[in-house]
């Protein structure tokens, strides 16, 4: 797989083109598009039942079922994992990312609206800020988060928010890259904790967006996380 630094990257998602502008100058990780969402959304690509050549039998079918599915992306940046999975079908998707992010995802949101049709909805939202994640109302069916493991102080912030914003019976659609070793064991020990975890199969990924160092996992509530979070509804209603 080719990855570019060339300041403009299409991605075909579902017969249409994505075409996301970088900001190389501007230094932010959030202005640049990272091998975690081209990876993913690829992923969905080639299995999504939208898809006249999806392979069969389809493992993944119900999962890449976005019919009727409400999504919202952690740490957006350019905006493409959202974009992607809204285009195979995700409806009522919320592009998430921190203020200094804004600028470049309005403005590939604008350049994308003749393929995107609607608007996407975006929001800021600084991770475990409880008023930015009240204000989306979840749960969300699908929480996209890609490339977003890589500073240790916010590992703990990033799986608070996944939790609060997934369904009972939600997912967590993954695209991961190793980027720091702390970063990376905190982050499989703490989510670890809450979700069961689901690698997909280098083999399963999309034959020419298959990278040896970027992977793509399923995160589901922990059934005991469940009960927990049913009795702390339960105490504060009482
Ligand atoms: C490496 S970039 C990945 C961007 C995009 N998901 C992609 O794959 O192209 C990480 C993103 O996480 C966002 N981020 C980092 N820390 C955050 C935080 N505490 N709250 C919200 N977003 C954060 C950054 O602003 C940035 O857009």
């Amino acid at each position: 797989m080719k990855f570019t630094n060339s300041p403009v990257i299409e991605l075909v998602v579902n017969n249409n083109t994505l075409s996301l502008q970088q900001d190389n100058k501007t230094m932010h990780v959030g202005t640049s598009v990272w091998p975690g969402s081209i990876v993913l959304v690829k992923f969905a690509d080639h299995w999504s039942s939208l898809n006249p050549k999806t392979p069969n039998p389809n493992p993944y079918s119900d999962l890449l079922n976005f019919s009727g599915k409400r999504g919202v992306e952690l740490g957006t940046g350019c905006g493409v994992a959202g974009m992607g999975l809204y285009l195979l079908g995700l409806t009522d998707v919320y592009l998430t990312d921190i203020a200094a992010v804004m600028p470049a995802l309005k403005h590939n949101l604008k350049k994308n609206k003749p393929v995107l049709k609607k608007s996407l909805k975006i929001a800021q939202l600084y991770w475990a800020n409880s008023v930015q994640i009240k204000a989306l109302s979840p749960p969300f069916d699908v929480v996209i988060a890609a490339d977003v493991v890589y500073l240790e102080e916010t590992v703990r912030p990033l799986v608070e928010t996944m939790v609060k914003m997934v369904a009972e019976d939600g997912v967590v659609l993954l695209g991961y890259q190793l980027r720091s070793p702390e970063a990376d064991k905190l982050f499989w020990e703490v989510s670890g904790e809450v979700f069961k975890i689901e690698k997909v199969p280098h083999e399963d990924l999309h034959p020419e967006y298959n990278y040896e160092e970027t992977d793509v996992y399923i995160f589901r509530k922990k059934k005991n996380l469940i009960e927990d979070e049913k009795t702390v509804k339960e105490d504060s209603s009482s």
